[in-house]
């Protein structure tokens, strides 16, 4: 495999774990890193031994070394820096929520299209190996026809009313809980069942209308040092949302998502329901698939790539009772793309082998998170997602 280079836009929390997922590879090397100042790109090169540090996304757009970027910008930025970096003719892995609207995600979408660029999104629970192993399961009948998708995504970072970040503000957009978690919570949904979301009803609540801003400004999941001065920040995004779900192939679901529910720190949970069997997995517990059945005892396969199916065994790099978990799912997710781009495969010619998320599911899911959005503003009416 050829080395391909690659470069980072925006090193708060999740950019450093795409390098460290994108190093691991041992065919990507990292060789520039772009911030909003100097100093602060610098400092971001040092600590992760990265050579070459740039004041601005456009600086490191402009250096014909740089293949490849990693958007890990706040949500604001993602239209920007995208479409810099396809008009320079780099290929873009951006963070999800690609866009803070439709439109925007759609312009992103075609705008890669034309200039021929591999465009990526971060949709990383997909690729951890047993919700591989639930999609073929699914897919194959092993539960039987799906009726019912339910979990949620639950987090706690945002508990206190002084607890802030980027995301309560514009630059989180329109909704936050829903765009920020529920976006990968649907997604993860889609893609395990095949089936579309067709019409969403949804409430949405804020528990704090006011936030406590602090003076310096905190990267995801940090929290306050108690010494900081603080203004009081009137936000209208919701802290949680309840939704109800209904898929294009018939089957009804629901969900809710919240980053203000106590000890639940990175909660996803998926459970699909069949005529069969049911199947549910949760993200903190990784390694193991509940097999629910109804006249027979319930099961837990174990992550262990003997036990997976062939089609999908590589996703399990260690053996059974070695764990895998989130890192090593954004690994898997990472392989897919780079592997695509070093052997120079194009996205309209090579259809059939892109195995990763793409602009295009960026857009569905920005559609989704619109329509879940307009249905909670409406006060809770069944409303249609626009395609
Ligand atoms: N896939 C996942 O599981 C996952 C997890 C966390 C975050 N995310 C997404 O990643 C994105 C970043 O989130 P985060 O939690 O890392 O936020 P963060 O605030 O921790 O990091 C954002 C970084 O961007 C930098 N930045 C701001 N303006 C910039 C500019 N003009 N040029 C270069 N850098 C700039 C900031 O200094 C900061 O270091 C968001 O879109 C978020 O939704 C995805």
């Amino acid at each position: 495999m050829r080395t391909v280079k690659t470069a980072l836009i925006g090193a708060g929390f999740v950019g450093p774990h795409h390098i460290e997922a994108a190093r691991r590879l041992g065919f990507v090397d990292v060789v520039a890193v772009a911030s909003s100042s100097q100093a602060s790109a610098e400092a971001k090169a040092a600590r992760l031994n990265i050579p070459k540090a740039y004041s601005s996304y456009e600086a490191l757009l402009d250096d014909p070394e740089v293949e490849v970027i990693h958007n890990c910008t706040p949500n604001d930025l993602h239209l920007p820096v995208t479409m810099a970096a396809i008009e320079r003719g780099k290929h873009v892995i951006a963070d999800k929520p690609l866009a803070l609207n439709s439109s925007d995600a759609q312009v992103m979408l075609d705008a890669a299209k034309k200039a021929g660029v591999v465009h990526a999104v971060t949709f990383n629970y997909r690729y951890n190996p047993l919700m591989q192993q639930a999609r073929v399961m699914i897919a194959r009948g092993d539960i039987g026809q799906v009726h019912f998708i339910h979990g949620h995504y639950l987090q706690d970072w945002l508990l206190y009313p002084n607890d802030y970040n980027w995301r309560l503000e514009k630059e989180g957009g329109a909704s936050r809980a829903v765009a920020d978690i529920g976006s990968h919570w649907c997604d993860l949904a889609g893609y395990l069942t095949g089936a579309r979301l067709s019409e969403v009803l949804a409430e949405y609540t804020t528990v704090f209308p006011t936030r406590l801003k602090p003076a310096a400004s905190r990267e995801a999941f940090a929290s306050a040092s108690g010494e900081e001065k603080y203004d009081e920040y009137p936000v209208d995004t919701e802290d949680f949302a309840s939704v109800l779900l209904r898929f294009d192939n018939g089957a009804r679901g629901v969900f809710s998502v919240s980053q203000v529910s106590a000890g639940r720190k990175n909660g996803l949970e998926v459970g699909i329901d069949g005529r069969q069997a049911a199947l549910a997995w949760k993200q903190e517990r990784p390694n193991e698939l509940w097999i629910g059945r109804r006249n027979e005892p319930n099961g837990a396969m174990l992550k262990d790539p003997s036990l997976l199916d062939p089609s999908i065994r590589h996703y399990a790099a260690l053996p059974g009772g070695h764990g895998e978990a989130w890192a090593d799912a954004f690994r898997n997710l990472l392989r897919n793309i780079y592997s695509f781009i070093a052997e120079g495969r194009s996205m309209d010619a090579d259809a059939e082998k892109v195995d990763f998320p793409t602009f295009a599911d960026g857009l569905e899911s920005n559609r989704v998170v619109e329509a879940i959005t307009a249905s909670a503003r409406a006060g809770g009416v069944w409303t249609r997602v626009t395609r």
